[in-house]
């Protein structure tokens, strides 16, 4: 139906006939011309209809509303040079209408796809045909594309195989609730949407696949945020007869090509590595943000005989007193103060002491009168701090303090103004195996049930396996984890081991993973792998705020499709088949 796209016309086109297709972008009228914005997928060109020419084509000019589509002949002119919009790939030229056809007719959009501005999520996502017209959210689209293109490129280049794996299977535990589809031919069974492809792909291996990857849909029900949809989108990997450090260095080059490629950034290799208990310990998070470094440290040495009752407290009851240096803090408001108090102890604390550090190192909070000259020096040179800078506390537990601090670092860089510049990568390795759930106090998987331990602390699998570390690694960008992985369990009974650790009794074992544990008896190869989380990796590739914004049709926070519908009651009939109402 077209010679060209409207985007890609240029002054090498100039005196061309063309024919183009595309929607009414936006309407101008002068003096009896028509300008209009001609919008396909490759962007705009202006035409003219110009009343001398033709009455007919002019009148249909003149109907025209925002959304109509149409298809048009004409000739590529040069723009006079008063008009020329160097904003614009097509600016020196227009194109000046000889015949035009109208294909449909649009009401009037719920919302300007031309205008920029703040249109209800809702709205959007409803309408979300709509919505994916806007540039800002079709050039989402074309760049996950084109990661995905590149990935895959990658990977068929590097001996990767790819592999579909079914999507109506049993429950593969990654940590969260499942999404259950009830089987009619089997009433009151049901299979489970998964998780992940972990077991699959861990059993390609065992068929000597040696290299698989596949862009998995994994579905989990949890609750949402920015960065998490029901169901997202996995770059799945799996490997056999590889270290941990082959593997990781494997995602790094496959990093290393994606940013060049797409963003002709140069990344700095290899990537910093930090275990789990050095991050937790200086940054309080398993993630932390290193674009910026305020470390978290450790200062209750210097108030261990102190006379503020409030971190002597802390220490005598085997706590701790932990610290973060703001430096030039000082100019922050008294509000400013009190909500980062508030935020620490809507995370948990119990409190958020301070000490601004004014000219001449003199010091201004509540708490100093508390503190002695030599605690207040020794806390100047414990955290480096200087005139200008404000030293946060949290006295408590461990594991509160820094991770209250860890919450506090992106918003103290955020209050700071620092630059949030460039790509921070940063390996997490050395999780523990296994963590005491916070609700049932039941000991579970960190990562899943599946990761080989570390051969360091195996050794404590029977008497202290919370001591125990798993061949784990997680890949972290600005703060997000961006993929996660570890080698693996391939010896049926060291998987059986950790299945028990975990609880499960040799039959329930049978009934989940009896497959699995089958599986490994028949000369199962050491393999190891991980999974990266396509939506985030391209979210912070295109510095956007929620993964929403990169997934052509994403659920709401409540998990709802405003398109569809979804999810909808059913009808009578489906839940009789199913035999779960009578
Ligand atoms: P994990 O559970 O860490 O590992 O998931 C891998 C990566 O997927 C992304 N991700 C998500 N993205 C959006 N919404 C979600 N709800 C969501 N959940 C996870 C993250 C994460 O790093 N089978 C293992 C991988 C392995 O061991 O090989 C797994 O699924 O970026
Ligand atoms: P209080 O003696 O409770 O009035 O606290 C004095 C100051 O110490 C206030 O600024 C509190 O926010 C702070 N504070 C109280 N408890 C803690 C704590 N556990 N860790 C850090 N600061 C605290």
């Amino acid at each position: 139906m077209r010679s060209d796209y409207c985007g890609k016309l240029t002054r090498a086109d100039l005196d061309r006939e063309v024919s183009l297709c595309g929607w009414v972008h936006r309407r101008r009228d002068h003096g009896g011309l028509i300008f209009i914005d001609l919008r396909d997928v490759s962007g705009l060109v202006q035409i003219v209809f110009d009343p001398e020419r033709s009455g007919e084509v002019h009148t249909i000019g003149h109907s025209l509303r925002p959304e109509d589509v149409l298809r048009i002949e004409g000739k590529v002119a040069p723009r006079p040079p008063e008009t020329v919009n160097p904003d614009l790939a097509t600016g020196e030229i227009e194109v000046n209408v000889a015949a035009v056809e109208v294909l449909n007719r649009s009401e009037t959009p719920p919302f300007s796809v031309e205008e920029r501005g703040d249109v209800d999520e809702n709205l959007r996502l409803k309408y979300r045909y709509i919505d994916l017209r806007r540039e800002e959210m079709l050039v989402n689209l074309l760049l996950r594309h084109q990661v995905s293109r590149t990935i895959r490129n990658f990977l068929d280049c590097s001996g990767f195989t790819e592999v579909e794996t079914p999507v109506l299977t049993k429950s593969t535990p990654e940590g969260a609730r499942d999404f259950l589809v009830p089987s009619r031919m089997q009433p009151k069974k049901f299979y489970a949407l998964p998780q992940s492809p972990q077991l699959f792909k861990q059993l390609l291996m065992v068929s000597g696949i040696d290299r698989y990857y596949q862009f998995a849909h994994a579905f989990r029900d949890e609750d949402l945020r920015a960065d998490r949809q029901p169901e997202h989108t996995q770059v799945d990997m799996e490997v056999s007869f590889m270290t941990a450090d082959a593997i990781m260095s494997l995602l790094e080059d496959l990093l290393a090509g994606l940013f060049r490629e797409v963003l002709g950034a140069e990344l700095a290799r290899p990537f910093p590595k930090m275990t789990y208990g050095e991050a937790m310990l200086k940054y309080g998070s398993d993630k932390p943000d290193l674009r910026f470094n305020l470390p978290i440290v450790d200062v209750s040495n210097i108030f261990r005989s102190s006379d503020f009752a409030v971190f002597a407290r802390a220490l005598a009851d085997g706590g701790t007193v932990r610290a973060i240096r703001a430096p030039g803090a000082s100019r922050f408001s008294r509000r400013e103060i009190d909500e980062l108090t508030d935020f620490a102890l809507s995370r948990g604390a119990k409190g958020l002491a301070y000490l601004i550090i004014r000219e001449k190192l003199e010091m201004k909070s509540p708490i100093a009168k508390f503190l002695a000259a030599d605690e207040k020096t020794q806390v100047l040179e414990a955290t480096g701090a200087d005139e200008g800078d404000i030293i946060f506390f949290v006295a408590d537990e461990v594991s509160t303090a820094v991770e209250v601090l860890g919450a506090l670092r992106p918003r103290l860089a955020a209050g700071l103004e620092l630059p949030l510049e460039g790509w921070s990568f940063l390996w997490v390795t050395d999780f523990p195996m296994f963590k005491l759930d916070s609700d049932s106090g039941e000991i579970v998987a960190e990562h899943h049930p599946f990761t080989l331990p570390s051969q360091e602390t195996i050794g404590f699998l029977d008497d202290e396996p919370l001591a125990v570390r798993g061949s784990l690694y997680d890949l972290v960008l600005n703060g997000v984890e961006i993929a996660s992985g570890g080698l693996r369990i391939h010896k049926p009974d060291l998987q059986r081991r950790i299945l028990a650790i975990l609880g499960h009794e040799d039959h329930q074992m049978e009934r989940d993973f009896g497959f699995l544990l089958e599986a490994l008896k028949y000369g199962a190869p050491p393999h190891g792998g991980l999974a990266f989380g396509l939506d985030r990796l391209v979210m912070l590739m295109a510095g956007l705020p929620t993964i929403r914004d990169v997934i052509a049709f994403p659920k709401t926070q409540s998990g709802g499709c405003p398109l569809t519908g979804a999810p909808a009651t059913v009808n009578p009939r489906q839940l009789k088949e199913l035999k779960i109402q009578q």
